[in-house]
């Protein structure tokens, strides 16, 4: 079983913070050059910087399949080869039935949804046999929290779009799974909590939520990350198709 990424070439769909950063680093470690694209460049340039290994950045707002159509093929004519995408970009408000306005919806299922497909659409001309894409998407998929029907809706809908997407890629060679993590300690969430219900109320919320997790605690985005990297190595050849829960298993109980 092979866990390394030598040599391959990965893009990661922003990967300029949080889980997609994290994805950055352990493929890094394992040996990939890695080409992370987001919206905004200090934010790359940041990211970029700190990863120890070959990486570039380059802005490219997952929404526009143009920019994304670009940003793949820059990817691999700078690096020569493109051998797994994460498609990680994804934004998630707090949205509860009876308030959820028409901005929130266009908003989520373009960037969760639409920029999912057309970061997986133009990027498959460009892999090998043998290339992986993962989709990453949340235990929202199959536990949606009170408000949050729009993310979980979301996610599910990536799930499903998979579903679809091995069958009609069979024979390519390309492996295509879904990624689901439970809570992940990241800025952004510590944020989310923020908003919610104040700055004072950010840690015990953290705790809490590991408290809710069988393991005690929630993620390290880099915990994601080597999950990732299975998904991407040769040791996960015959994985296409999963929903796959790195969640403490939150979701399983
Ligand atoms: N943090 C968690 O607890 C958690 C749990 C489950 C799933 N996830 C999923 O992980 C992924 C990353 O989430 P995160 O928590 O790291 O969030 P984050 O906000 O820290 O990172 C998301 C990154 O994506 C970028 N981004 C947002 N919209 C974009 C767009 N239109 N085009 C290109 N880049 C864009 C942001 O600039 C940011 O750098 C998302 O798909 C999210 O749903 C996160």
């Amino acid at each position: 079983m092979s866990m390394t990424l030598d040599g391959e070439v990965a893009v990661i769909t922003g990967g300029a913070s949080g889980v997609g950063f994290g994805i950055a680093q352990e493929f890094a470690a394992h040996g990939a050059r890695v080409v992370l694209t987001d919206l905004d460049r200090a934010d790359l340039d940041r990211a970029v910087a700190q990863i120890d290994g070959p990486c570039t950045g380059i802005v490219a707002d997952v929404t526009d399949p143009v920019a994304m159509d670009r940003a793949l093929r820059e990817a691999k004519s700078e690096y020569g080869r493109l051998d797994a995408v994460v498609a990680n970009a994804g934004i998630g408000a707090h949205a509860p039935l009876g308030h959820i306005t028409e901005d929130q919806f266009t908003r989520t299922f373009d960037v969760n949804v639409k920029g999912v497909l057309f970061t997986v659409q133009p990027a498959l001309p460009l892999m090998p046999d043998g290339g992986s894409i993962v989709v990453i998407g949340s235990t929202a998929s199959v536990q949606p929290p009170a408000g949050m029907s729009l993310y979980g809706g979301s996610k599910a809908a990536v799930r499903c779009l998979v579903r679809a997407w091995i069958q009609d890629i069979k024979g390519s060679g390309i492996r295509i799974n879904v990624l689901s993590p439970g809570a992940v300690d990241t800025p952004s969430l510590r944020r989310a909590a923020e908003q919610a219900q104040g700055a004072e109320a950010v840690v015990p919320l953290v705790r809490a939520m590991g408290e809710g997790n069988p393991t005690g605690r929630i993620a390290d985005p880099r915990e994601i990350g080597k999950a990732a990297v299975f998904l991407a190595s040769d040791a996960a050849s015959f994985v296409t198709g999963v929903e796959f829960f790195v969640d403490g298993g939150v979701a399983q109980v």
